[in-house]
C-alpha cells in the first residue's frame, strides 16, 4: 500500500534485458546477391549483421527468454501487469503474453494484454506501466517489447529486417533509470509502412518513411517542450528508434538544425554513437529497437549517473514520442553487461542460403500444423503448430 501520499515516488526502469535470434547473417552475404558494395550497408545503413531465428523461435519464445532473468532476480510476487508490445504479433485475438506467461510460471492474479502501434507500442507500454505504478508503488509492471522485421525479399528494405526481444521491470524507486514526467507525443495518418493481414511482410515507402520519421520526431520534440520538457542542450545522450543506426543519426542531425543547435556534426554523431552498437549487430527489432539503444548506452565504458538521457520513439503510420529520464546512482550493479555482448557473439553465423532457408520454413510454419525442428539454444521453444494450436515448451522438455 502507497504510505506516502503527499509526494510522487520516483517510477522508472528497475531491470532491464533482452533476447534475440540465435542466428547472425553478415550483411555483405547479401551484398553479394544484391551486387551492391558491402560498404552500402556498413556505412550507408550502418548496418553490420541482421538476427535470424531459428525455426523454433518466434516473438514469444524471445520475449520469454528475455524476460526470464528478471522474473529470476524479482520474482513476481508484486507484479501485476504484462504489457506486451508487438507488430508482429502471432494471432488476431490472443496475446502473445499470455503465452509467455504460462512459460515464465507467473501467477494468475496478473492482467496481460498486446499493444500495436508499428515501433511506437513498447512506448505506450512504458508511459502506461509508469502511471500504474504511480498509482500504486508496490505494484510492478512488465514491459516487453518483441518484434521479427520481414520485408519483401530482394526488396531494398530486406537488408534492414532483425528480430529481438527487451523486457523492462517498472517499478518504484527504480534502480537503473527514473522517468521524467514531461512527454511529447505527435500522431499523423500517414501510409509510409503498414501490413496488412493478408500479407506476412510489411509494405513499405523507404523513401517517405524517413521524411515521416524525422518530421513526428520534430513534432514530438516540439510538444515535450512546450509540457517542460528540458532543453536540447540539457540532454546527454539521445536514443532514436533504429531501423538501421544511420537512421538514428540523420534524425538526430535534423532535429539539432530544426532547433538552431550550435553543436557541430561530430560532436551530434558522438552523442549517438554509443547507443547503436547492439541495434548494428541485431538488424530492426522494431518495438524493441529504441530500448536496444539504451541498453547499448548503459553497456557502454561512460559512467551515466545523473546524466539525462531523451528518447525518441517513433512508428510508422505514424505516431512519436520523446521523454526522458535521469539515470541511478549504482545503476550499473543491475545491468548484465558481459552476458549482453556474449549474447550477441555466441549466435550462429548462417550464410545467404540457409537464411533463406529459414525464413521460407519460417513463413510455412505460420500456416499449417508442423513439429518445428529442435535448433534454439535458448531456455524456450516454439515446439510447431497442432490443430491450430501454438505449442511452447521449454527447450529442456
Ligand atoms: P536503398 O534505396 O537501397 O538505399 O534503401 P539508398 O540508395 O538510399 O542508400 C542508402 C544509403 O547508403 C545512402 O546514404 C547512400 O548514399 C549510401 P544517405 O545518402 O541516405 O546518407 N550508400 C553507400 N555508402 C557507402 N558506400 C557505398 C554506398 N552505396 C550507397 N558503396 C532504405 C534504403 C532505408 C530506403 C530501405 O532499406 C528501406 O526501405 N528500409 C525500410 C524502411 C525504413 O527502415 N525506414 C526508416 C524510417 S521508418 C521507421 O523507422 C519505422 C520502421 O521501423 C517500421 C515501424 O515503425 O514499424 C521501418
Amino acid at each position: 500500500m502507497n504510505t506516502n501520499q503527499t509526494s510522487s515516488p520516483a517510477v522508472g526502469i528497475d531491470d532491464i534485458a533482452f533476447a534475440t535470434g540465435a542466428n547472425r547473417i553478415d550483411l555483405a552475404e547479401l551484398a553479394g546477391r544484391f551486387g551492391v558494395e558491402p560498404a552500402k550497408y556498413y556505412v550507408g545503413l550502418g548496418q553490420s549483421e541482421m538476427s535470424v531465428p531459428a525455426a523454433d523461435e518466434d516473438i514469444v519464445t524471445m520475449a520469454a527468454a528475455a524476460a526470464a532473468p528478471i522474473i529470476e532476480r524479482h520474482g513476481s510476487d508484486r507484479l501485476r501487469t504484462v504489457l506486451f508490445a508487438t507488430e508482429s504479433g502471432i494471432d488476431q485475438s490472443k496475446s502473445a503474453g499470455v503465452y509467455m506467461h504460462r512459460l515464465l510460471g507467473l501467477p494468475q492474479a496478473v492482467r496481460v494484454v498486446e499493444l500495436k502501434q508499428a515501433c511506437y507500442s513498447a512506448t505506450a507500454a512504458l508511459q502506461f506501466a509508469a502511471a500504474l505504478v504511480a498509482r500504486n508503488p508496490e505494484e510492478t509492471v512488465l514491459v516487453i517489447a518483441s518484434d521479427i522485421a520481414r520485408y519483401e525479399l530482394h526488396s531494398n528494405a530486406e537488408p534492414t529486417q532483425g528480430a529481438g526481444a527487451v523486457a523492462m521491470l517498472v517499478a518504484a524507486d527504480p534502480a537503473i533509470l527514473e522517468l521524467e514526467t514531461a512527454t511529447g507525443v505527435y500522431t499523423q495518418d500517414v501510409m509510409d509502412f503498414w501490413r496488412p493481414n493478408h500479407s506476412a511482410t510489411a509494405i513499405v515507402d523507404g523513401k517517405l518513411s524517413i521524411s515521416a520519421y524525422q518530421d513526428a520526431i520534430e513534432g514530438a520534440w516540439a510538444d515535450y517542450r512546450s509540457r517542460g520538457g528540458a532543453d536540447f542542450s540539457e540532454v546527454d545522450h539521445f536514443c532514436y528508434h533504429q531501423p538501421f543506426t544511420k537512421m538514428a543519426i540523420k534524425a538526430h542531425r535534423h532535429l539539432a538544425k530544426s532547433l538552431g543547435s550550435e553543436r557541430t556534426q561530430e560532436e551530434l554523431d558522438a552523442q549517438i554513437e554509443p547507443t547503436t552498437g547492439y541495434n548494428r549487430r541485431i538488424g530492426n527489432s522494431y518495438t524493441a529497437s529504441v530500448y536496444l539503444a539504451l541498453l547499448a548506452l548503459l553497456d557502454g565504458d561512460d559512467d551515466l549517473t545523473g546524466r539525462r538521457i531523451a528518447f525518441l520513439s517513433y512508428g510508422s503510420g505514424a505516431v512519436a514520442e520523446c521523454f526522458s529520464g535521469i539515470v541511478r546512482p549504482g545503476y550499473r550493479s543491475a545491468l548484465r553487461s558481459d552476458a549482453n555482448r556474449a549474447q550477441l557473439d555466441a549466435r550462429t553465423v548462417v550464410d545467404d542460403a540457409r537464411y533463406l532457408q529459414l525464413l521460407e520454413d519460417a513463413a510455412s510454419a505460420d500456416v499449417h500444423d508442423s513439429d518445428r525442428p529442435r535448433e534454439t539454444g535458448a531456455p524456450f521453444r516454439f515446439a510447431g503448430v497442432a490443430g491450430d494450436r501454438r505449442q511452447y515448451e521449454p527447450t529442456s522438455a
